[in-house]
């Protein structure tokens, strides 16, 4: 039961949600009636550890027992450690941390601004993004974000951003002008859906924008550390962008977004051209080190890989199963997307109350985000929730 309290207090900017989670252990959440559910949400693709686990719970612990927040005036070395492990995941460069993946990504818009404006005589202020794509809901990320449903109501939105279809080469490489300091787009676009960007269409985009020198900026917010089965998205593709957004499942539940900015980059930002209060702090910083511990220890990236093979193998049997509902499986790793021929509202509401969260996405679909120590009796056993979601569904709505 949902307090009465909840909407007479708070904002009704998310959908009047109905039940409350009160533990999670694993995989499993409870909610404050008792009732178990499979999480294959994960908090939207942050919980990556799944819920308490012990080493991520010991390491914040510690952490808060020493020291919780002393600001960027002083040097952290949680931080400068967290920053050292991340260089060596992804490339020579330095990192900014900040609190989400929209101000993520509204660091990669001012570096953009930083890098146009010293370029040539001619300041360049044109930034092309994908269409479909969500960097998030702050004016920057929401102005590089294309969907009416997102914008509708907050215009005028930041002007110089292009639309363009995501792996339309040919699309992007016409809009990309001599006006243009940078393209965004996401490895695996993931509000829009789940649709992936393929790997030549991103080995072309880099080789255009390096020719042109413009910079190549990578939103790995919801497909990075380890989902996608690589640390970051992009990776499978080869290619090293100028720099990259990182939020979500890098604390594991507590909130930090970090912005990687390649050597060639990394000293754009001088003294107090960019900053936040609570950005990289040292219990931040202690649960993302967590984070890349158990990664490492556990072998995560490859786990990832493997369940998420199998998981995609399982969803793709609903297809000439359910021909009514299912028609694609998209994505890869531990994001996946089950697209429906039909709104999937109804069909994530039978779910949860069978004791499976999952979530909705763009384009009919449902995502699966369980975390990436997932067992597979847990996706055995959400999918034979879906299963049997699914046979009553198609006998009791579509044949109706
Ligand atoms: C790809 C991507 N970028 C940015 C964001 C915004 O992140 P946050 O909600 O932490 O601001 C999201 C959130 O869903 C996302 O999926």
């Amino acid at each position: 039961m949902i307090s009465s309290d909840h909407s007479k207090f708070l904002v009704g900017n998310y959908a009047q949600p109905a039940i409350e989670i009160v533990r999670g252990k694993g995989t499993k959440v409870w909610d404050s009636e008792g009732k178990e559910y499979l999480d294959f949400t994960t908090g939207i693709a942050v919980t990556n550890l799944g819920h308490s686990h012990p080493h991520w719970i010991h390491s914040v612990t510690d952490q808060a027992n020493e020291m919780v927040h002393c600001s960027n005036l002083f040097s952290i070395p949680e931080q400068v450690r967290l920053a050292k492990r991340l260089v060596e995941k992804i490339g020579p460069g330095k990192l900014i941390f900040c609190n989400s993946g929209a101000e993520a990504n509204e660091g990669l818009l001012k570096l953009a601004r930083l890098v146009g404006n010293k370029q040539g005589t001619q300041p360049k202020h044109k930034i092309v993004v994908a269409d479909n794509g969500f960097h998030g809901r702050t004016l920057g990320a929401l102005s590089a974000t294309a969907s009416p449903k997102y914008r509708t109501g907050f215009e005028p939105l930041l002007p110089f951003f292009d639309f363009v279809p995501l792996n339309d080469i040919q699309a992007f490489d016409k809009a990309i002008d001599s006006e243009t300091s940078a393209v965004l787009v996401e490895s695996i676009q993931g509000e829009g859906g789940i649709y992936e960007a393929e790997d030549h269409f991103l080995q072309e985009l880099a080789a255009i924008c390096t020719a042109r020198k413009v910079l190549l900026l990578l939103d790995e917010v919801q497909a990075g550390i380890g989902r996608t089965g690589e640390f970051l998205g992009f990776q499978k593709s080869g290619i090293l962008p100028h720099a990259v957004a990182m939020a979500k499942g890098l604390g594991g539940g507590f909130p930090i977004g970090a912005i990687w900015i390649g050597e060639q980059y990394a000293d754009t930002f001088g003294a107090g051209s960019h900053g936040t209060t609570f950005g990289g702090s040292p219990l931040a910083c202690s649960a993302a080190n967590a984070v890349l511990d158990v990664i490492e220890e556990e072998d995560l990236i490859a786990k990832t890989k493997r369940k998420g093979e199998y998981l995609k193998e399982k969803l793709l049997q609903f297809i000439p199963k359910y021909p009514a509902l299912a028609h694609e499986v998209r994505g890869r790793g531990l994001m996946l997307a089950l697209a429906l021929k039909l709104d999937p509202s109804p069909i994530v509401q039978q779910l949860r109350d069978s004791g499976l969260l999952v979530v909705g996405a763009g384009g009919y679909a449902i995502r699966f985000l369980p975390p990436l120590n997932v067992q597979e009796e847990e996706i055995d056993h959400a999918i034979h929730i879906v299963d049997t979601i699914f046979s009553n569904f198609e006998l009791n709505e579509v044949s109706s």
